[in-house]
């Protein structure tokens, strides 16, 4: 039976469509020619089948008016195509057959790929009254046609900047003439640039318009007080142009204005708060405009659900009737100067879903939420609130995702009913007074991921209910005064912790259980631990080579570094302040990414016999390391911090190390044994030095003459070498230099530089103690000293010892000149 059926259909295609029609009556049958100009547009097309959802369902088999995308009439005439998003790259050209598909009058063609000009055909869709080649990345002129398109209502040409689309020949006003029906105009991104009173004109003279985005059109200003006759205009998008202007008070005239957005736009003067009586406003954004004022009036009862003035300098307090804004939905005042309370009318806007405030002065307690119970995002981070908040406040907050009160001075208990929200996945309450963490039982549906609690006054044991919340991504509990001693391997079973971090509270964190095995802690990146009470290394990282970040500073770690550190991976090793004796293996078998390094203030000894090469900042000091510096220092070229000071260290400075120049801004070799020129080679030209210090080594030779290439230096301490030199009047240009440190040297001859008033405008401390100068001392050659000098008893300059510190004036903390008998002051 089946084999009977089947053969004919094979035969006779064409019987087989009217047979099918047949069963599926449809309307709107697809016309011949229609199909296959349809079939020849997409057989012309590049595009990816796989990632299409359109024009994969342009089935030959079937009525080409149920393809996705495509709408008829009831003659079965093509009249809207929607090819939007098929990441179509090529295939469209004036002689391409959507040309030809006569009824259209919808063509969206939005965001693809086709890194072409816009072909000048579309004059040939006459009847088109939508069209939206938005993002599809079309680039160049906008093509004369366009303006052909006499029927057009809305003309969306927006599209990135990077792949600008321009008007120049036609211009706006050319674009637009013709069409007179135009309702919608979106350009946003196209390169229009055009004065401010001819955008505003033509606009004008688009009587139908309606809408209107040109944001990062390049427009300049000003915005022109006449655009408010144009009543009919509901929406105005001008983001991100230079109109450096105010905002018209004429623009509170709009009758019909539903959204005003010019963020970015350096606007200036006053916001015209008349504009919220516009009764059918629905969105104002006036974020990032540095310099425009602003304060709130007494809201009137409207439809505002959006209202966002972030990086503004609106300022003032926060109005009481912004309770009327019942739709209220959007609220924005970050990075602003808004002051004083924040009302508890906001409670009254239930449909708030996202309220942010962050970056201002408010001040007094959090008013309740708990009619909110919309909101999802709730940031009030980096303000003066206080006071307590009442558990109650977050009640009923079924909604809330993210909760930020980052840096304010709120005090009491963090409210455990925040850990029975369900859909709450961040709590930063981090730089608050809070004291205590209520203990809270059933979190079962808890999606938190974050919850940061640092630097509060959490005192007490180890909060046991965190280790409920097992979905943890990030703790932070550190800077708290949390005691007693806590056992990590509670945490150890976290499955998604990738940062923790305990340090600086009165812990006695237990870390080195035995029986860890490879699932504890399977997803951490950063551990600090700092001034936990460690005893020794957290063992149970051994095979974390994801590890990132190990801070365990500060604690009382013993004897050996084991050789699995090195292997981590990590980017950053902090095991400063512990009681480290030496490394298992050799200090050479960093990890590749290691940039940080901080190993002071241990008892480490043994050699520094390799550098990591993308180290950035290497802190050996205070130990008791020997040998001479490695020449691999000089591969480490993102180098800007080595202090290998107080240890004993000899030999000397590789000479590679100056030349190459570039990142080295500190570089600390304090207290060693180092000998030789204090700068072997040359100083290169883009020398970034700050400091410089070499205090108590034997160095000898000259003060290096290219040290003037350093021309950021802070700090020069050469003291308590073997310098046998002359006053250093090469460095007379550095105009940084705060310290000057040249004691115990054998350096002679005449304080000061001849042809010289004044230099070092900023220096803080000079001691040139204990070396052979002679002769006057020029006075006018310190100038801030000089002022000093006639307040003070003239014999003053002759300081103790070379520890004093002497508050000589603001500007001067010490000048040391002790044991330089044979100088005279000289008085200019
Ligand atoms: C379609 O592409 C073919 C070959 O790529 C070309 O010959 C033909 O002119 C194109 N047709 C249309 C209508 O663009
Ligand atoms: C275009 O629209 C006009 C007026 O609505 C109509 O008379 C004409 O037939 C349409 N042309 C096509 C090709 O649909
Ligand atoms: C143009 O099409 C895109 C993608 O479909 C859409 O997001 C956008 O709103 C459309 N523009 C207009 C004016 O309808
Ligand atoms: C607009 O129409 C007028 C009259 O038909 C014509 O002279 C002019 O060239 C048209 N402008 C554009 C830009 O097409
Ligand atoms: C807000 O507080 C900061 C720091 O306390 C202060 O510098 C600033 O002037 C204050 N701004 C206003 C508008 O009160
Ligand atoms: C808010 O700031 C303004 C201007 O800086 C100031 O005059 C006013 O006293 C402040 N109000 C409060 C409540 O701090
Ligand atoms: C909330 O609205 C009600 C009625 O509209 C009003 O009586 C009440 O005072 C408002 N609450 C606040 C805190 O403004
Ligand atoms: C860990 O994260 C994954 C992916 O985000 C999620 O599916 C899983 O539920 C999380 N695990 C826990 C214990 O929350
Ligand atoms: C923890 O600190 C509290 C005071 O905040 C103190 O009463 C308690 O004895 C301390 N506990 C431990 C174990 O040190
Ligand atoms: C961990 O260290 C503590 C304190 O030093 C010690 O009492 C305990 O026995 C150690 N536990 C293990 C498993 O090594
Ligand atoms: C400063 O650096 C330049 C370029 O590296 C070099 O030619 C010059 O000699 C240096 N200056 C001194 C005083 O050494
Ligand atoms: C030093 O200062 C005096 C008075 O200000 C000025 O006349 C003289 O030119 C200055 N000398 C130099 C070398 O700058």
């Amino acid at each position: 039976m089946r084999t009977v059926l089947v053969s004919p259909v094979l035969a006779m295609p064409l019987f087989w469509l009217c047979l099918c029609h047949n069963l599926f009556p449809v309307s709107g049958l697809c016309s011949d020619d229609q199909r296959s100009l349809l079939l020849q547009l997409k057989n012309n097309l590049t595009f990816t089948f796989q990632r299409s959802t359109k024009l994969k369902s342009w089935d030959p088999s079937n009525d080409c008016c149920r393809w996705i995308g495509v709408s008829c009439d009831k003659k079965g005439h093509v009249t809207a195509l929607d090819l939007s998003g098929e990441s179509i790259t090529g295939g469209i050209d004036d002689s391409s057959s959507l040309f030809s598909l006569q009824y259209l009058q919808k063509l969206n063609l939005a965001e693809n790929d086709f890194y072409s000009v816009i072909p000048s055909a579309f004059n040939r869709l006459e009847n088109l009254t939508y069209l939206n080649l938005s993002y599809a990345g079309f680039v160049g002129q906008i093509p004369i046609e366009i303006s052909q398109m006499t029927r057009l209502v809305t003309l969306d040409l927006s599209c990135f900047p990077n792949f600008r689309l321009k008007l120049e020949n036609p211009d706006l006003r050319k674009l637009v003439q013709n069409i007179s029906s135009i309702r919608q105009l979106y350009l946003d991104g196209v390169n229009i640039s055009v004065a401010g009173h001819e955008w505003s004109s033509v606009l004008m003279s688009m009587h139908d318009l309606q809408e209107v985005r040109m944001a990062h059109c390049i427009l300049s200003g000003p915005l022109d007080p006449f655009l408010s006759r144009h009543e009919s205009l509901s929406v105005i998008v001008l983001d991100e142009n230079n109109l450096s202007s105010a905002v018209p008070e004429t623009f509170a005239n709009f009758k019909f204005l539903t959204i005003l957005s010019l963020s970015e736009c350096k606007l200036t003067g006053t916001f015209p708060q008349k504009i919220f009586n516009i009764g059918t406003l629905l969105v104002v954004d006036v974020s990032w405009n540095d310099h425009l004022q602003g304060f709130f009036p007494d809201f009137p009862l409207g439809s505002l659900h959006t209202l966002i003035v972030s990086g503004t300098n609106f300022s003032g307090a926060f109005p009481r009737s912004i309770g009327n804004m019942r739709n209220l939905s959007h609220l924005d005042f970050s990075y602003c100067q808004f002051n004083g309370t924040i009302p508890n009318s906001l409670s009254n806007l239930t449909e708030l879903t996202f309220l942010v405030l962050s970056y201002n002065n408010f001040t007094g307690q959090i008013p309740s939420f708990n009619m909110a119970n919309k909101l999802t995002v709730l940031d009030l981070s980096y303000n003066g609130l206080s006071g307590s908040i009442p558990s109650s406040y977050f009640e009923g907050l079924n909604n809330l995702v993210s909760i930020d009160l980052l840096f304010n001075s709120i005090s009491g208990s963090i409210p455990s009913s925040l850990f029975t929200l369900p859909h709450l996945q961040t709590i930063v309450l981090s730089y608050n007074r809070f004291g205590q963490l209520d203990e809270f039982t059933s979190v079962s549906s808890s999606k938190l991921t974050t919850l940061d609690l640092s630097s509060n006054n959490l005192s007490g044991p180890f909060p046991t209910s965190i280790y409920q919340l097992s979905g943890l991504s990030v703790l932070e509990l550190s800077s708290n005064k949390l005691n007693g001693t806590m056992q990590l391997n509670k945490l150890a079973k976290f499955r998604n912790l990738t940062t923790l971090d305990l340090s600086y509270n009165n812990l006695s964190v237990e870390a080195n259980f035995t029986n860890a095995d490879a699932s504890y802690f399977p997803s951490i990146t950063e551990l600090r631990l700092v001034s936990c009470n460690l005893k020794s290394f957290p063992g149970f990282l051994r095979n974390h080579s994801e590890m990132v970040f190990l801070d365990l500073s500060d604690n009382h770690i013993q004897g050996i570094v084991p050789n699995w550190i090195w292997k981590l991976n990590l980017a950053e090793l902090y095991i400063s302040h512990n009681l480290l004796t030496h490394s298992e293996g050799p200090l050479r078998n960093f990890s590749t990414y290691l940039g940080i390094l901080d190993l002071h203030d241990n008892e480490l000894h043994g050699q520094i016999s390799y550098i990591p090469t993308y180290a950035e900042y290497l802190d050996f000091s205070r130990n008791t390391f020997r040998g001479s510096i490695p020449d691999s220092l000089c591969n480490a070229l993102f180098l800007s911090l080595i202090d290998l000071s107080d240890n004993n260290i000899s030999g000397t400075i590789p000479s590679c190390l100056f030349e190459t120049g570039g990142s080295l801004e500190v570089l600390n070799l304090r207290k060693n044994s180092l000998m030789g020129p204090a700068v072997p080679g040359k100083i290169s030209g883009d020398c970034s030095l700050r400091t410089l210090d070499l205090h108590q080594n034997k160095f000898d030779g000259k003060i290096p003459k290219s040290l003037s290439n350093c021309t950021s230096l802070r700090v020069l301490d050469l003291g308590q070498n073997k310098i046998t030199d002359v006053f250093p009047c090469l460095l007379k240009n550095i105009s940084t230099l705060q310290v000057l440190v040249l004691r115990e040297n054998n350096l002679y001859g005449h304080i000061g530089c001849p042809n010289t008033n004044a230099t070092w405008p900023v220096l803080q401390i000079l001691d040139l103690a204990i070396n052979n100068f002679s002769g006057k001392l020029p006075q006018s050659f310190f100038t801030r000293w000089q002022a000093t000098m006639s307040h003070e008893n003239q014999s003053a300059y002759m300081c103790g010892t070379g520890t004093d510190f002497w508050p000589w004036n603001d500007f001067w903390s010490t000048l040391v000149l002790e044991a330089m008998e044979d100088l005279v002051l000289a008085t200019y």
